[in-house]
């Protein structure tokens, strides 16, 4: 694997401009940063690095993905992560993504936090307290709200989110959710979810969920959020991350990171960095509930707390 040179040495190493702008470029510009801004200069210097590695390269290799996440690094403040998650994440909402079927494995994933809730709920009190961190569009709370209904499990679910538009709609899901079961009912939280965590009060939550979210925070606030959901959990509690698989699959190389901003201005991890900072944290025991070591799709981790 080539050495990773900084952002300033491979803009220097690649052609000053592109022939015409990447469907990356067209989207980047889209997304209405303030030219004038520090952050539009940072980002559009990675989009621009971006590029020169299509046009340099071909295809990405794995060892780009850790380049480019190497460069927003050393950019972007964990202030500036948030702001372009809120930025990114204010386009996403379209029609075409609010009615498709979504993406199979993070349907999956949020399957699999709402499943192992109900199983490491049988030994905790009624109503559960559960805090799904990052929750756009209720993807993670549905599932995790179906599964308890399902086992005739009573909850509160405080669904944490700050993106404008998609708490538009979580507004709209919440109301759906809380008319079909009466046993669960969900509140939309509108704040960001460091924040909003740091604040909670000491062992006051059963369970904590973060999917597809977590990678969109600097690794200062990934680890403070760790910290933080150990902190709220009740005894017998569990902090369930799910996110993306180290940003090295298929998909990221070939279709994310040309496309979608979104994917460009993230960290990721492996499930075995994740269980080993839950473990440091203090959680006890640790499981991987899913991972994919074929195409890195994605994964799914709880760390638990002791009855
Ligand atoms: C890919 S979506 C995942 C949504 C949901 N958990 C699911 O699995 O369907 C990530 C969500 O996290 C939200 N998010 C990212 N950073 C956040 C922060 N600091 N505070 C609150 N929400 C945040 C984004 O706005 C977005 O809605």
């Amino acid at each position: 694997m080539a050495q990773q040179p900084s952002l300033g040495e491979f803009l220097q190493a690649i052609p000053t401009k592109a022939p015409q702008a990447s469907i990356l470029q067209q989207r980047f510009e889209g997304l209405g940063i303030d030219p004038a801004s520090s952050l539009y200069t940072k980002t559009a210097l990675i989009v621009r690095a971006i590029d020169g590695l299509f046009a340099t390269y071909g295809s990405l290799e794995r060892y780009h993905a850790e380049w480019i996440q190497g460069w927003v690094l050393e950019q972007l403040t964990p202030a500036e992560f948030k702001e372009m998650a809120q930025i990114v994440f204010q386009s996403w909402v379209t029609p075409e993504r609010l009615e498709g079927p979504g993406i199979p494995h993070i349907h999956k994933a949020n399957d699999a936090i709402g499943a192992a809730i109900v199983a490491y709920a049988k030994r905790t009190r009624w109503p559960l307290h559960v805090l799904d961190l990052g929750a756009g569009t209720l993807g993670t709370t549905g599932h995790i709200a179906a599964r308890l209904a399902q086992a005739g499990m009573a909850a509160h679910i405080s669904a944490v989110e700050f993106t404008p538009a998609l708490l538009a709609i979580a507004g709209e899901r919440a109301a759906r959710i809380n008319q079909q079961a009466a046993a669960i009912q969900v509140a939309i939280i509108n704040a960001d979810m460091v924040g909003y965590l740091s604040q909670a009060e000491s062992a006051s939550v059963d369970f904590v969920t973060c999917s597809y979210a977590l990678h969109h925070l600097h690794p200062t606030d990934q680890l403070a959020t760790i910290s933080a959901a150990y902190r709220c959990l009740r005894p017998g509690g569990a902090f369930l991350i799910a996110d993306p698989q180290e940003g090295k699959s298929d998909f990221n190389l070939k279709v994310l990171l040309c496309e979608e901003p979104e994917a460009v201005f993230a960290i990721f991890s492996s499930p075995e960095q994740m269980a080993a900072r839950l473990r440091e944290t203090g959680f006890a025991p640790v499981e991987v509930l899913l991972r994919d070591d074929e195409h890195y799709t994605g994964y799914a981790v709880a760390g638990r707390l002791a009855s």
